[in-house]
């Protein structure tokens, strides 16, 4: 029997999941997503060629690798079908190495319209959702309405997908002044559900088991990141997936017993997209430098990511919750040129310094950091640990003990090579 090895987004997400898959695949058989749909956008860099993922694996393009959708995920056909294409495009049989889960739910034109509708109304206090319909979706899911991949198989499917449709207009009617109009996106939609009909509609659970009993290396791949959890993140700025390691067992059938390493994944600064709190956000010149060098822009919206400086109470709470075994440090390239860098090693609430992370996030919460002195030099032609400047070393060690689990992989840059693994 050969566990489940898993890669998880410690932060706000777009930690770099996209590009720590592809480095990993060629130890995995398998890559498979379990939570999250089209609202995660994971790049990918090798070569001269840079892809942004959405739904399909970050294991894609890594020659022999079986590509699992699993049954947490939520599929926009739409936004498969181009993703499909494109990577087809590029000559790989996508047929041949993309497996989707019978009972992934599929978000519907309409549950788009619904996150736009919500979100509208909301006002001020909105969560900044990447209106990929993600929210809606999920609660048909557990509202025990959804639509899902199986029922692509069934004869009524057609029915099915109006039923569903008109309880979605009604909603949508209490929604005064929204207006919308669905009908060339749900030809394009049909479409899609065409086209992903000659794809492989499978049992995953049963799958992904078989694979673990004939001892095939699996990674899981998370999407977002664990401050998103519905469940254990800033709520209710958070999407409506468990991004947790739990999400695996939920959103793959994989027993909490044959869960492996988990690497959890974090930029060495901080970033995020969408409102919500971030107690270590920079308003200064040093967030704008950071979101300058690091090109902190949504992958998927092309928004502005907020930046600010590391935060270690969220960090540790995150490997905590997960149960990391392996941490995975990413972008630290981007303070090459700064004289200062700071962590926030606790927090002030109304006055008083605590090391956990509390209820609210929102509210008077302030960072208290350590600083440590830049390491003021270019680290992404490095390649092995012992040639990294001894400033560098001191924030990777210094990391390393606070959370008590040890870097094992530090990524300089976006490609595939500038990563070293110690
Ligand atoms: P994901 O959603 O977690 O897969 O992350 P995203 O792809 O949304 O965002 C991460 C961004 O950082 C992408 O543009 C990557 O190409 C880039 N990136 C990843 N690792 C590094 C790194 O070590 N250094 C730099 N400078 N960029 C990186
Ligand atoms: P990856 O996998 C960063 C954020 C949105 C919003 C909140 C809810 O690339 O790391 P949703 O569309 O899920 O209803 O949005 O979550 N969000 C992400 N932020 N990276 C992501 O994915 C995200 N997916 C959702 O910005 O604040
Ligand atoms: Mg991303």
């Amino acid at each position: 029997m050969k566990k489940v090895d898993v890669v998880l987004g410690l932060q706000w997400g777009d930690e770099g999941k996209g590009k720590v898959v592809d480095v990993l695949t060629p130890n995995y058989a398998v890559v498979a997503r379990f939570q999250g749909g089209p609202n995660a956008g994971h790049s990918l860099h090798f070569g001269d060629k840079s892809f942004v993922l959405r739904t399909v694996p970050s294991g894609i393009f890594r020659d022999g690798s079986i590509n699992v959708i699993g049954n947490g995920v939520v599929v926009d056909p739409v936004s498969l079908t181009e993703e499909l294409k494109n990577i087809a495009a590029q000559g790989i049989p996508v047929q041949e190495k993309l497996l989707i889960s019978k009972k992934a739910h599929i978000i519907l034109p309409t549950h788009r319209m619904l996150d736009a509708a919500s979100e509208a109304a909301k006002g001020k206090s909105k969560i900044g959702s990447t209106l990929k319909g993600i929210g809606p979706t999920y609660m048909d899911k557990t509202g025990r309405n959804g639509l899902r991949f199986g029922d692509v198989l069934a004869e009524d499917f057609v029915e099915r997908y109006n039923k569903l449709k008109s309880k979605h207009v009604d909603m949508l009617a209490q929604y005064a002044g929204f207006e919308y109009d669905v009908t060339e996106y749900e030809k394009t939609w049909m479409e899609g559900i065409e086209y992903l009909r000659g794809f492989r509609f499978i049992d995953s659970e049963h799958e992904v088991n078989k694979f673990i009993e004939q001892d095939v290396a699996i990674l899981a791949e998370g999407a977002q990141g664990s401050m998103l959890d519905i469940d254990f993140g800033t709520y209710p700025f958070v999407t409506s997936s468990n991004t947790v390691c739990a999400g695996v067992c939920t959103g793959l059938g994989v027993a909490p017993t044959k869960i492996g390493d988990v690497y959890g994944i974090f930029k060495a600064y901080c970033t995020r997209v969408g409102s919500g709190p971030f107690p270590t956000e920079l308003f200064d010149e040093t967030g704008k430098e950071l979101g300058r060098i690091g090109h902190e822009f949504g992958a998927v919206t092309g928004r502005p990511r907020r930046c600010g400086w590391l935060d270690l109470v969220a960090l540790k709470y995150a490997v905590m919750v997960d149960g990391v075994t392996q941490l995975i440090m990413m972008k630290a390239d981007v303070m090459d040129g700064f004289d200062t860098i700071k962590i926030a090693t606790a927090y002030k609430v109304n006055g008083e310094v605590v090391n956990h992370l509390p209820y609210e996030l929102s509210g008077d919460v302030e960072p208290v950091y350590t600083e440590f002195k830049g390491w003021k030099s270019r680290i992404s032609d490095i390649r092995r640990y012992e040639d990294f400047p001894a400033e560098f070393k001191q924030y990777v060690e210094f990391i390393e003990r606070e959370t008590g689990v040890p870097i094992k992989i530090i990524s300089v840059g976006p490609d595939r090579e500038e990563t070293i693994v110690r």
